[in-house]
């Protein structure tokens, strides 16, 4: 495996490549993934697999600089992981989810694939979030290499109607948005996010988008008018009723509640009473907004969580009028946001009580701690991204400043602490890779903007995207 020359890269930048390659995993003589942390100080835990989550910004860094191998060997792998069959087996995971994570296993010299669908991880937690960004890396990877063959190899084509059906067929709830269990994501411990997650969200928008360009049309024209009709409402439910700013405050502060049948104006039935509607008065600035944490019945999260926002303006879920109107709140509410290590997972952080009822207890989730409003260096590509995406480059080279002049002395921490996100974290692991990778690929974006497409996404209209599908057809009959 070669990454490029070091020669003309700055120092803690050589450093974090020289890490980087020491995380590879192997399988069978391949580059498979990388592992999730090598700190020799701690037990490994699981943090000596690769997780779905965590080999994102690894993959898109791998991407960039060429190495496209590494990300194709780990999707073929990963796609071999998922199960294909209905097992209706309460104790087996069901068809269509990818993995947490995986490592290789040696038996009798022989090497295999082991994976973990949240059956052995703390708590149990279900990766949801996996399939999704298993959708948006493959993507990736057709955008970087032109290689549309691997996709549209049966198997292939195969895993990705299987992840649909997992999202779009049978379920409980009508609301556009995806239903699913706490911890289904990167907060994959229970924090109070169970039901309609925004991170959630604005992941299933772009593995659908995914989904949608490289699904081949023919044969699977249900699943393309599926995707079609989800699409708009699905932007539209999350553009209208997770949106937070002065004006939309305003109005659910003057809710009623009760109301019955289709005219309801408090759809969710949404008890004012129930929101801190006088901090976030205060809190937000006149021109700055986002998107809630969660939307359900009688519910509404108005935490800031990072990823869902970020996400969200990278694939065009939000406006382009919310998307400036988040950026603007971060560099508003830059202290407690981004404080002295970019960024917080979510603000406020839980306390007192609502911290006991809501977490269980969780000594890893104290206040202002790990996921509870712990600083995440990994979410800086997404904030480098949302920069390129908005026109506020110097957003992102503030963000790498400030991490630079900490990563490498604190080698490479997990998640930091505090307020301001000033301590390395209680529990933090040391040297781990999505922190390093997340600064490689926030400077690769930064130097060179053009690489947001591989996450970017056209303005969706069906009609132009009807008339790829054609195109697709006859390209793929050739
Ligand atoms: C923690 C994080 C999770 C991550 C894993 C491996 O459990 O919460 O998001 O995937 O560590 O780094």
């Amino acid at each position: 495996m070669q990454l490029e020359d070091l020669a003309g890269i700055d120092e803690i930048e050589k450093e974090a490549l020289e890490h980087l390659e020491k995380t590879i995993i192997y399988f069978k003589g391949r580059p498979v993934g990388t592992v999730a942390a090598l700190d020799g100080s701690v037990d490994a835990l699981n943090y000596d697999q690769c997780f779905v989550r965590d080999f994102v910004s690894s993959a898109l860094f791998f991407l960039i600089k060429g190495e496209t191998e590494i990300v194709r060997n780990f999707l073929e792998e990963t796609l071999k992981l998922q199960p294909k069959n209905n097992q209706l087996d309460a104790y087996k995971p069901g068809q269509g989810l990818m993995p947490a994570s995986f490592k290789v296993v040696s038996k009798n010299g022989e090497e295999y694939l082991e994976a973990d669908f949240g059956e052995h991880a703390i708590a149990r937690v279900t990766p949801v979030d996996s399939c999704l960004w298993w959708l948006i890396i493959l993507r990736a990877y057709v955008v970087a290499t032109k290689d549309y063959s691997l996709v549209y190899q049966p198997e292939f084509q195969k895993g990705i109607d299987l992840i649909l059906e997992l999202c779009l067929a049978t379920r409980f709830d009508m609301y556009p948005t995806l239903l699913v269990p706490d911890g289904a994501c990167m907060i994959d411990r229970r924090l109070g996010i169970y039901g309609h997650p925004l991170e959630i969200q604005s992941l299933f928008y772009a593995a659908l988008r995914a989904a949608r360009e490289m699904l081949i049309c023919h044969g699977n024209q249900d699943w393309v008018i599926a995707i079609d009709n989800r699409l708009p409402i699905l932007r539209a439910h999350i553009r209208k009723h997770y949106w937070i700013d002065l004006k939309r405050l305003n109005a659910i502060y003057r809710y009623k509640g009760e109301e019955y049948g289709k005219e309801a104006v408090n759809e969710f039935n949404v008890y004012v009473d129930s929101l801190p509607y006088n901090e976030i008065a205060k809190w937000l600035p006149k021109k700055g907004g986002y998107l809630a944490g969660n939307v359900g019945p009688s519910q509404m999260d108005t935490r800031f969580f990072s990823l869902g926002n970020l996400m969200a303006i990278i694939c065009d879920l939000a406006s382009e009028e919310q998307s400036e109107a988040i950026m603007n709140l971060v560099e508003k509410r830059w202290e407690d946001l981004v404080g002295d290590m970019p960024m917080k997972i979510t603000f406020p952080a839980l306390e007192n009580e609502e911290y006991k009822i809501i977490t269980g207890c969780d000594p890893k989730n104290i206040a202002w701690s790990y996921h509870n409003g712990g600083n995440w260096p990994v979410l800086m590509w997404m904030l480098a991204a949302a920069s390129i995406k908005t026109n506020k480059i110097c957003i992102a080279e503030r963000a790498i400043h400030i991490a630079q002049s900490r990563l490498q002395e604190d080698e490479w921490p997990e998640y930091y602490d505090g307020k301001r996100g000033r301590f390395i974290g209680k529990q933090s692991r040391k040297y781990q890779t999505w922190t390093i990778t997340g600064l490689l690929l926030a400077k690769e974006m930064i130097k060179e903007p053009s690489h947001l497409s591989l996450l970017n996404f056209e303005p969706f209209t069906p009609e132009s995207d009807s008339r790829a599908c054609e195109f697709e057809i006859d390209s793929f009959d050739a």
